[in-house]
């Protein structure tokens, strides 16, 4: 077993997105900024409602998934198929966008904490232009698991093993193959975890701060990890919260203009006019 290290670090830097909601972006904060097959990182945390309240009105995707994680606050999300879901605080949002959604996500508080996170990860080409589909994950479909040196995983997607015993979360088997995991660990204490040595792999602390190997991993940051079959990584002298996701990379070409996410420029020209025409989700 080989131990991934601390291999590059992406820092989140202060943004806004939607309407004027304020965040926190790291990967996809610039035009290449991938982690294949993750193209985007962010994460909203705020107790001010000027931050958020204006939310995400009616906007278009193609080509990738959205998985949107609450851990405060209330979502309602509306999308061109009908779907309509209130995402509460643990839940999860599992967007398939494939050829075509317009959907929006709006704030339900007029005060109070709204804070989570929305990742987008890519399809391979051969699934750009499937259907969209989409599922609400409630809390209680999240499997929760207590660590034996304290804390706690919960398993959005993917599959880990806890001291000799599988759990699986809600979401598996897609081609990107993703794990998607919130640990919280108390000071000092550790998690293990072997993981597909061909496999991207990053963590980003969002309370406290890692100790991966012998380097230091600041919170709001994401941290890359490198080659092995092994995941290690300790809480510092504070109680860390984290997530851990890791995915198959597609290795094939990406071309983004916003919202929409293909292989090729012809792809988003015919992504923009169908957009455009009506065509997108038709
Ligand atoms: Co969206």
């Amino acid at each position: 077993m080989t131990t991934r290290s601390l291999q590059t670090v992406i820092p989140s830097t202060a943004t806004s997105d939607g309407a004027g909601v304020k965040l926190r972006r790291s990967i996809g904060s610039r035009q290449g900024a991938w982690l294949d097959p993750f193209l985007m990182l962010d994460e909203f945390f705020s107790d001010n409602p000027a931050d958020y309240l204006a939310g995400f009105p009616s906007h278009p995707h193609r080509g990738f998934e959205t998985v949107t994680y609450m851990l405060d606050g209330h979502m309602l999300h509306e999308d061109h198929l009908g779907n309509r879901g209130d995402l509460q605080p643990g839940s999860v949002q599992w967007m398939t966008a494939g050829r075509g959604v317009i959907h929006s996500e709006m704030p339900q508080q007029a005060e109070g904490r709204m804070r989570g996170f929305q990742l987008w990860i890519n399809l391979p080409a051969s699934e750009k232009m499937k259907p969209a589909s989409y599922r609400d994950i409630a809390p209680s479909e999240i499997p929760g698991v207590e660590l034996a040196q304290g804390g706690r995983v919960k398993i959005i997607a993917g599959a880990i093993d806890i001291d000799g015993t599988r759990h699986v979360g809600p979401i598996h088997g897609l081609s990107t193959d993703p794990t998607y995991i919130d640990v919280s660990l108390p000071a000092g204490a550790s998690f293990e975890q072997s993981i597909d040595s061909g496999y991207t792999v990053f963590v980003y602390p969002y309370e406290g701060s890692l100790q991966v190997g012998e380097k230091n991993l600041a919170t709001q940051t994401v941290g890359v990890l490198g080659g092995g079959d092994r995941v290690s990584v300790s809480a510092a002298a504070e109680p860390a919260r984290f997530i851990l996701l890791a995915g198959k990379p597609l290795r094939e070409p990406i071309v983004q203009y916003g919202p929409f996410v293909m292989n090729t420029r012809q792809e988003i020209e015919q992504a923009v006019r169908d957009y455009q025409s009506g065509a997108l989700t038709r």
